[in-house]
């Protein structure tokens, strides 16, 4: 039954398509609600009474839990003020795992500590079958020197080539600034931090619904990664602009056949287990240390050879 609505758009009342969707049938759910602070959708008025507003997420984040399977995870994105609800109401049923702090500068909410980062929860349906995956990031670095940032002191010898393991403070994603990258709408996620959300919770083929979808964010990061999605939004425009973009989207966001995350054509998000076959492709600094200020890069479809290697460093070096 869950087949009728699996690679769909929906334009509807995320509840009431919610209500039809079996129990214990999506891998993932992930929300980012109207936040209720008068943003200017198309359609949607984005101001309700404190209590009709919280009344009204109590119901979509049950159908939320309902939905998700044993397996499964439901991430919920918003600002701090209305995650403190979420939580209180969520702990009732599902298993916290974390807070997410997603750095990224809000708006001013007047005389008050300058607001600067969204949550996103992590919860579980079942902690002992939950399906989770460690992530990497690349190393931070100078955008100048490209130097690490950080000083790893006598550590660099035992430094992952590619990057650290991801905490709950994500600081390298930032939020969508320029026009030429979004569409018409007020609060488009980027598509990489759905990426890495999705990295960490699902694999191949798995099911991620989202009852907010706006313009697609987490139906495009889906496809890209060869998942399945379910997108509902209830702006005709918003869903035809989603459409749109996933008519023109390939499931082909990989190294070799491990599914990664890119942004700007770098490697973004990685899951640790599949370093062993993505470091095949990959050109590491023949002496580790020098990842201090070498970088390492990597050929999208060609494994590299060790004789290709040696003569790149070669070339590096001369
Ligand atoms: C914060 S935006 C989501 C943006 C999305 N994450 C993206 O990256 O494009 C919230 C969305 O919820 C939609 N919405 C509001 N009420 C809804 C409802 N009852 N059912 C489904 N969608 C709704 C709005 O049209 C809006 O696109």
């Amino acid at each position: 039954m869950i087949d009728e609505y699996v690679n769909k758009i929906i334009q509807g009342d995320c509840l009431e398509i919610m209500l039809k969707i079996p129990d214990n049938s999506v891998d993932v759910t992930f929300a980012d609600p109207p936040f209720n602070l008068g943003k200017k959708y198309n359609g949607y008025k984005d101001n309700k009474e404190f209590n009709v507003y919280l009344e009204w997420c109590n119901k979509w984040i049950y159908e939320m839990f309902r939905i998700t399977k044993p397996t499964g995870s439901i991430f919920v994105h918003n600002i701090p003020k209305w995650l403190t609800y979420y939580s209180n109401f969520l702990n009732k049923a599902a298993y916290f795992k974390h807070w997410i702090a997603w750095d990224a500068q809000t708006a001013p909410m007047g005389k008050s500590l300058q607001p600067s980062h969204y949550g996103i929860l992590y919860y579980v349906k079942n902690p002992k079958e939950r399906k989770f995956h460690e992530i990497r990031y690349p190393h931070k670095r100078c955008r100048k020197c490209g130097y690490l940032l950080k000083d790893y002191g006598g550590k660099k010898a035992s430094l992952h080539p590619f990057g650290p393991l991801i905490s709950d403070v994500w600081t390298d994603i930032h939020r969508i600034k320029h026009n030429k990258y979004r569409d018409e709408h007020p609060c488009q996620l980027p598509t990489h931090l759905l990426e890495r959300i999705i990295l960490m919770s699902t694999d191949e083929n798995d099911i991620v619904l989202d009852p907010f979808v706006g313009t697609g964010t987490t139906a495009i990061a889906a496809k890209r990664l060869g998942r399945k999605f379910i997108g509902i939004d209830i702006d005709e425009k918003y869903v035809n602009i989603t459409r749109n973009k996933l008519s023109k989207e390939t499931s082909n966001s990989k190294v070799g056949d491990v599914w990664v995350s890119f942004y700007l054509d770098e490697i973004l998000t990685i899951r640790d287990k599949d370093w062993v076959k993505l470091a095949q492709y990959s050109l590491i600094p023949e002496n580790i240390k020098d990842i201090d200020f070498i970088k390492t890069k990597f050929n999208k479809h060609t494994r590299l050879l060790k004789y290709e290697k040696d003569r790149v460093l070669q070339i590096h070096n001369e």
